[in-house]
């Protein structure tokens, strides 16, 4: 699945301007840079930018200009059902908050990204338990996320994230909500589906958590930099 050469992610000329009033906002000044395999570090203050990109690299917002690649496909040219589907299968997420499906259990959280993606029950079923057990939490797969820690929920979130060994993984502040010890095994579990060869893209706010990365876009007020 690897492609050490090239980039399977790439912005050209990606922007967005949103209206404020009778006035705009550029949270995003046009942006070109092909991601590398790997992890790529987003950081910048409050208010720069840092989320709207990584919704704009995630289909979930429209770029004002410019486009999306993933692997070649143009994100923002498909239908909107053509996009989930491709996001489906392409993308994995990790948000700040778990956003686990709270009427589900753990391993059926797990699961959840392999049922829409049609596997097959019992295979789907082997390898969330799978996925649980990698990050240390086979012995909660029967509880609901309400019954787990924030950081058991969080490794869960991961676990999800990587169920359909997507090729990019996009993370907006995963360790935000986390003590350093547990943020430190998520931040691990996202390493190292880096150096799988995956792309991840991390927003965070802690400098040690972006000296883990290959590489990082610094952004202030809309403009990315990129360094190393
Ligand atoms: N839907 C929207 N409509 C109007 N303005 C928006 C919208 N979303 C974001 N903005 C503005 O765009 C700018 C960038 O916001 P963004 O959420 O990307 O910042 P961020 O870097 O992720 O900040 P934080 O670190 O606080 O999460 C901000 O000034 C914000 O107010
Ligand atoms: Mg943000």
């Amino acid at each position: 699945m690897t492609r050490p050469s090239g980039s399977v992610l790439t912005a050209q000329n990606l922007s967005r301007i949103y209206p404020s009033g009778e006035d705009t906002v550029t949270a995003l000044a046009p942006f070109t840079y092909a991601f590398p395999p790997g992890m790529t570090a987003v950081v910048g203050p409050s208010g720069s930018g840092k989320s709207t990109l990584l919704n704009l690299l995630a289909g979930f917002d429209r770029p004002t200009t410019g486009r999306v690649l993933v692997d070649g496909t143009d994100l923002h040219a498909l239908s909107e059902a053509g996009r989930a589907d491709f996001r489906l299968a392409n993308y994995g997420f990790v948000f700040q908050n778990h956003n686990l499906v709270t009427i589900l259990t753990a391993l059926e959280n797990v699961e959840f990204p392999l049922m829409l993606a049609g596997v097959p029950v019992r295979e789907r079923r082997e390898r969330a338990r799978a996925l649980l057990d990698g990050v240390g939490l086979a012995a909660r797969a029967t509880h609901l996320p309400s019954q787990l820690s924030g950081g058991e929920a969080q490794r869960v979130a991961v676990a999800r994230a990587l169920a359909h060994n997507p090729r990019v993984l996009l993370a907006d502040e995963p360790t935000g909500n986390l003590d350093s010890h547990t943020g430190e095994r998520v931040l691990e579990l996202l390493t190292g589906s880096a150096r799988e060869g995956r792309t991840v893209v991390l927003i965070t706010h802690d400098r040690d958590v972006a000296a883990l990365a290959d590489r990082t876009l610094r952004v202030r007020d809309g403009v990315v930099t990129a360094d190393g």
